[in-house]
């Protein structure tokens, strides 16, 4: 059975013990990896995620009574239960403020909530800096879309699960997973301004793969220094007298240093070269150019160890020693928030599995770190299932 196949019988299974019959529709909205343009979609800047075949699911059928009921088969047993045109107030677990968040913010845009029953099962780490919390949000703008008939795109199912994640669950994170998730294309990456919200689906050749590492070192962006980064890149973009880090260059960014702070100073350079770094990724990508990939990624994970801080000892080792198993073959870096998580690797496709089978053999005899790893296809955005 595929692990997709495996999570519809899980989500299917989940609402016929919650509800007592079988569910009316099933949602889907993967998890994201990050190519590269990492912590640049706060900044205003340039990201090039790829959605996954990992991915949250929701069964879905009508309600009673005016409540929308929400069951999780991979977290507390206890469900949720809220009114779905009352004021909805955060709950105390973060899970069910994913949920609670998007319903609010779906109100705020005038959007009619009806009951439903909902039922959600997973099959991303959690944790990882795949993006579940992204995802899960995601599926419940579609859900909440579908059964209400609101006129809802992409990026708007993308904004309602960030707002959740701002303000329900208070990670100040950007927008970049959730526009990977709602509006990833098969076979593709994609590359968003964040500004603009602008997309474009860049082609990844056939002759590429892509590898997740899971560290085994997991985090939470809440408790991270997530939140405070974006304060620094903030107070930066201040500094330089712009609105957003995305405005500045190279050149600007030295002459009118004067007495920026040092970590302030290298926030910024993180952000400005991270930027140039996605633009040349996007030919690299499309033509297997592996030379150029793989000189991007070592400089963007330098990047975010030196100037942003956001690695970690363990990961920068075990970066440098899967670059020594890729050689020339591809690039490695972190990928996500940081803080631990996964590394993200873009090798030949025909060396792939080689590739994984040394790394997990290798990193075996690692101290403190389990490490899994596997290719994973680039996959379509949220989507109603066919099951
Ligand atoms: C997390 C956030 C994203 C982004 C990345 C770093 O995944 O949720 O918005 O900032 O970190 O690139």
């Amino acid at each position: 059975m595929t692990h997709r196949k495996a999570l519809i019988d899980r989500v299917a299974t989940a609402y016929r013990e919650a509800y007592g019959e079988p569910p009316e529709q099933i949602v889907g909205a993967p998890g994201r990896v990050n190519l590269i343009g990492e912590h640049c979609d706060y900044n205003d800047g340039l990201v090039l995620p790829c959605a996954i075949d990992r991915e949250t699911m929701i069964a879905i059928g009508a309600g009673s009574d005016g409540a929308i009921r929400v069951r999780s088969a991979d977290f507390s047993k206890d469900g949720d239960a809220f009114v779905a045109n009352a004021p909805v107030v955060p709950a105390d677990t973060d899970w069910k403020n994913h949920v609670r968040g998007v319903a609010h913010f779906m109100q705020r845009r005038g959007i009619d909530l009806p009951s439903v029953n909902l039922a959600i099962a997973g099959n991303l780490p959690i944790g990882v800096g795949l993006s579940s919390s992204a995802s899960l949000g995601v599926a419940v703008a579609l859900a909440l879309a579908l059964r209400s008939g609101a006129d809802l795109k992409c990026a708007d199912f993308a904004h309602l699960a960030q707002q959740a994640e701002n303000d329900f669950v208070g990670c100040a994170c950007g927008i970049m997973d959730q526009m990977a998730s709602a509006c990833g294309e098969a076979g593709t990456a994609l590359l968003v301004d964040c500004r603009s919200l602008e997309r474009r689906a860049i082609p990844i050749a056939d002759g590429l793969a892509i590898v997740i590492i899971d560290s085994g070192i997991r985090r939470t962006l809440t408790d991270s220094p997530f939140n405070a980064r974006r304060s620094e890149c903030e107070a930066a973009a201040a500094h330089y007298g712009i609105p957003a880090l995305r405005d500045l260059d190279t050149e600007t960014l030295v002459r009118q240093r004067s007495d920026l702070d040092d970590a302030l100073f290298r926030r910024a350079r993180h952000v400005v070269t991270e930027i140039d770094r996605v633009h040349e990724a996007i030919d690299a990508l499309a033509t297997t150019d592996l030379t150029t990939l793989s000189e991007l990624m070592r400089a963007s994970h330098r990047s975010l160890r030196d100037d942003f801080e956001v690695s970690i000892p363990p990961i920068d080792a075990l970066v440098s020693s899967i670059a020594a198993i890729v050689g020339d073959r591809g690039g490695v870096r972190m990928t996500g928030a940081g803080f631990g998580g996964c590394l993200v690797a873009i090798v030949a496709a025909e060396a792939a599995d080689e590739i994984c089978g040394r790394i997990i053999e290798e990193s075996s005899g690692m101290a403190d770190i389990s490490t899994s790893a596997a290719i994973y296809e680039p996959s379509a955005g949220a989507r109603l299932i066919d099951w």
